[in-house]
């Protein structure tokens, strides 16, 4: 993976691009802002189309077109619709850390086999979608609404945990400590395989629970066949 998890933690290093700048997209942006990451943007066309909503929503990002995000990036965040996934060409997040916080939603996303087989954890569809990429899975089990209001710094007795979950160790690492560092106890899983319990009709989808509530959740859940 391009990303070096030791070199890249302190976060002025860091360069994030945020792929999708809804309401999801926009929540993390701005969190990883505060926390001192550079950020870009990109939505599904021309930047310039961006510019005036991100002065007013998430200032201090910058708008980019996808691909000139991801290739000045560290580490991108994908928040789109999982429908328009297909968009997005899989050589150009080959080498890099990618974040998944999006959901399968068919009243938005609308009947797609592959996700709607619940066969096993939409990342691990998402991860075989992206071979190159090392697919990280969080953000997407709290709502973009509870994100920022729900970040406390650490040893804050009232500190939320969320799921940081992936194949790769090095990948799960670097952004366990980007979500530390926005406001969350991160609790990390292994495998993209035992992220059930993290998305819609999961235990931890929408919850806002404790890291020791997460890592019960996360233990007490086999991974999907
Ligand atoms: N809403 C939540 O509370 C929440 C929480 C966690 C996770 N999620 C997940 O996050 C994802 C996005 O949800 P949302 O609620 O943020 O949706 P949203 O408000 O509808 O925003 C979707 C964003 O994706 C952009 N987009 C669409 N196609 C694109 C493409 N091909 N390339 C780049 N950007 C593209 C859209 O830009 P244009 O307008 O230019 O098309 C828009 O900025 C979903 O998978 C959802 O399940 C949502």
């Amino acid at each position: 993976m391009s990303a070096e998890p030791t070199s890249l933690t302190a976060a002025g290093d860091l360069h994030v691009a945020v792929i999708g700048a809804g309401k999801a997209g926009t929540a993390v942006a701005r969190s990883l802002l505060e926390a001192g990451y550079r950020v870009s943007m990109s939505a599904s066309g021309d930047p310039d189309r961006l510019s005036l909503m991100i002065g007013f929503v998430t200032p201090g990002a910058e708008p980019k077109w996808t691909h000139d995000a991801v290739a000045d990036a560290d580490l991108v965040v994908l928040a789109l619709p999982l429908h328009r996934l297909h968009t997005i060409d899989p050589a150009l997040l080959e080498g890099h850390v990618v974040i998944d916080t999006m959901n399968y939603w068919p009243p938005v996303d609308g009947e797609i086999p592959a996700f709607a087989a619940g066969d096993r954890p939409s990342s691990e569809v998402v991860q075989e979608m992206f071979p190159g990429a090392a697919v990280v899975k969080t953000f997407n089990h709290t709502g973009y609404h509870h994100l920022e209001p729900d970040r406390r710094p650490a040893g804050d007795p009232r500190r939320l945990g969320l799921a940081v979950a992936g194949n790769d160790a090095d990948a799960v690492a670097l952004v366990a400590a980007v979500v530390d560092r926005i406001g969350y106890d991160p609790v990390t899983v292994d495998s993209l395989a035992g992220t059930a319990f993290m998305q819609p009709g999961g235990p931890a989808f929408g919850a806002r629970l404790t890291a020791a509530e997460l890592r019960e959740l996360a233990g007490a859940t086999a991974p999907v066949a």
